[in-house]
């Protein structure tokens, strides 16, 4: 996998965005974009938006699809996961609203919530670029450690370390809702391109773990090591725990002209 490691956050938002959008241009407008929550991806979201602003960077027809939302969390809760995509991608980044997807998460229509969103990806074409983040325990989407890695969009049920890791955003760990739907590792691996963003030393062994480790459901971000056009854009304490650091510095540093990102 391709490894980026940046001086601090606000690089890795310019570096992945710069990724984000050099494989989005080479779609075109009606790009579909997966999108990841959390406070990982802010910055690139931020610095896409920069480029939309600029006219450099065309999403007037682009389609995005979520990894996730919370079951039982009224859409209406700043911290549901329609709310969260509506504020940080979908306004910020201009996106016709009707073309926004994010999973289902009321209880009353759970048991098809899964073959619908996954119906929904299909019909779009499938996701061309997926931006990702990662948790502190190695889950990415709401995939949590042993999840099959051919698992496709269904119920889950938060980890203990996910539920205190997102306590944050609610009043206590007690208010943080206990079951989420989640695309799937397998629905997450058909991106024809995934980009991770990772930032600070909290998400260091999970790095390590996901880059260097053994492919493993204990680490469903190790699985990325399969998919034939993953980068990992990752601050220098994210990439504290890697052996091969120098490496990966080197090889970036020694891209051809035409891998280049523009920045
Ligand atoms: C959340 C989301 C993931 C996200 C992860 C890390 O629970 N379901 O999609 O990548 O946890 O969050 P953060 O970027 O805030 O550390």
């Amino acid at each position: 996998m391709e490894v980026i490691i940046c001086p601090n956050e606000a690089r890795v938002g310019e570096i992945g965005a710069a990724k984000v959008a050099q494989l989005a241009a080479k779609v075109g407008p009606q790009v579909v974009l997966g999108v990841a929550t959390g406070s990982s991806p802010l910055a690139t979201y931020r610095e896409l938006a920069a480029l939309v602003a600029a006219g450099e960077l065309d999403l007037s027809a682009a389609s995005a699809f979520a990894l996730d939302e919370y079951v039982g969390l009224p859409y209406e809760h700043p911290e549901s996961y329609h709310a969260t995509i509506a504020r940080t991608v979908t306004t910020p980044l201009g996106l016709d609203p009707a073309r926004v997807h994010v999973p289902d998460g009321d209880p009353a229509r759970l048991d098809t919530a899964g073959e619908r969103y996954e119906a929904e990806i299909a019909a779009a074409g499938g996701v061309d670029v997926q931006i990702l983040g990662v948790g502190a325990n190695g889950h990415i989407g709401f995939n949590e450690p042993t999840s099959s890695l051919a698992s496709r969009t269904r119920i889950k049920t938060l980890a203990p370390r996910t539920i205190t890791d997102n306590a944050r955003f609610f009043e206590s760990a007690a208010a943080v809702p206990r079951h989420c739907i989640t695309q799937g590792i397998g629905t997450i691996m058909d991106a024809r391109a995934i980009v991770l963003v990772a930032t600070g030393d909290t998400k260091a062994e999970a790095i390590a773990a996901i880059i260097e480790g053994s492919v493993t459901s204990m680490w469903p971000g190790s699985v990325l090591q399969l998919h034939r056009h993953a980068t990992c854009v990752i601050d220098e304490a994210a990439a504290g725990s890697l052996k091969l650091k120098g490496y990966y510095k080197q090889v970036y540093a020694n891209l051809p002209d035409w891998q280049r990102l523009d920045v």
